[in-house]
C-alpha cells in the first residue's frame, strides 16, 4: 500500500504529537521533517556551508540529541528559506512519502510540495499565543521572549519565497487552539479512516 499523509502547520501547534498518533494508529512509517532541517542548521553553526551540509546529512546528524532546542528552531527556519537546502532535501522526502506500507510526513510544504499528491492532507495550527504558551510550558523562560520568537519563526516560514508555509487547497485544517490532545488526534484519524475505506 502506497498511502502518504501529509500533515503541515507553524510551530508547536501539535503537528509532531498528532503525527506520531497518526502513525502508531494506522502502522504508517513517521518522518518529522523538521529534524532535517534542524540537523543541516546544528552542522552550520558548527562552521558548515548549508548546501554542503544539507547535501551530506546522515542518519547519526538527525538522531543528535541537541536538535529540540529554541536555539535550533531559528537555525533551521534560516537554513530553510535557502532553495538549495531545500532542494537537496526534497528525494529523500519524496521516497520516503511512497515507501510501501504508507507514510507520515510532517513539516511545512509536505502538502504543497514535497507530496502534493498525498492521499490525506491535513494543516494543524492554533493560535500563535497558545503555540507560544506549549512552546513555554515546554522550555521555560521569559514567556515574552517565547511569543517573540514563534512570531519570528512564523513570519519567516510564511514569507519566504520558495516552498513559504501555507495550506494546500485541499488541505483539512485543524485549529487546535480550544482542543485537547486526544480532540486534535481523533479529528485527524477521522480524516485518515475517511480516505482509508
Ligand atoms: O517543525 P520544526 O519546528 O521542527 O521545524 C523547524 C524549522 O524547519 C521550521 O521553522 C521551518 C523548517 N522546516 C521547513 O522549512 N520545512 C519543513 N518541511 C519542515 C521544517
Amino acid at each position: 500500500m502506497i498511502f502518504t499523509v501529509a500533515i503541515d502547520g507553524p510551530a508547536a501547534a501539535g503537528k509532531g504529537t498528532i503525527s506520531r498518533a497518526v502513525a502508531e494508529r494506522f502502522g504508517l512509517a513517521h518522518l518529522d521533517t523538521g529534524l532535517l532541517y534542524r540537523a543541516v542548521g546544528a552542522r552550520v553553526d558548527e562552521g558548515m556551508e548549508p548546501v554542503a551540509a544539507a547535501r551530506t546529512l546522515t542518519a547519526g546528524d538527525l538522531s543528535r540529541g541537541d536538535l529540540r532546542t529554541l536555539a535550533a528552531g531559528q537555525a533551521a527556519s534560516k537554513v530553510a528559506a535557502i532553495p538549495e537546502v531545500r532542494l537537496a532535501l526534497v528525494d529523500f522526502q519524496r521516497r520516503f512519502a511512497r515507501r510501501k506500507g504508507g507514510a507520515v510526513l510532517d513539516g511545512r510544504d509536505i502538502g504543497t510540495v514535497i507530496c502534493p499528491e498525498a492521499e490525506v492532507k491535513l494543516f494543524v495550527t492554533a493560535a500563535p499565543e497558545v503555540r507560544a504558551h506549549r512552546r513555554w510550558l515546554e522550555v521555560g523562560g521569559d514567556a515574552a521572549k517565547v511569543l517573540a520568537e514563534v512570531r519570528e519563526r512564523d513570519a519567516r516560514d510564511m514569507n519566504r519565497t520558495d516552498a513559504p508555509l501555507r495550506p494546500a487547497d485541499d488541505a483539512i485544517m485543524i485549529d487546535t487552539s480550544t482542543l485537547s490532545i486526544d480532540e486534535a488526534v481523533e479529528r485527524a484519524c477521522a480524516a485518515v479512516a475517511h480516505r482509508l475505506t
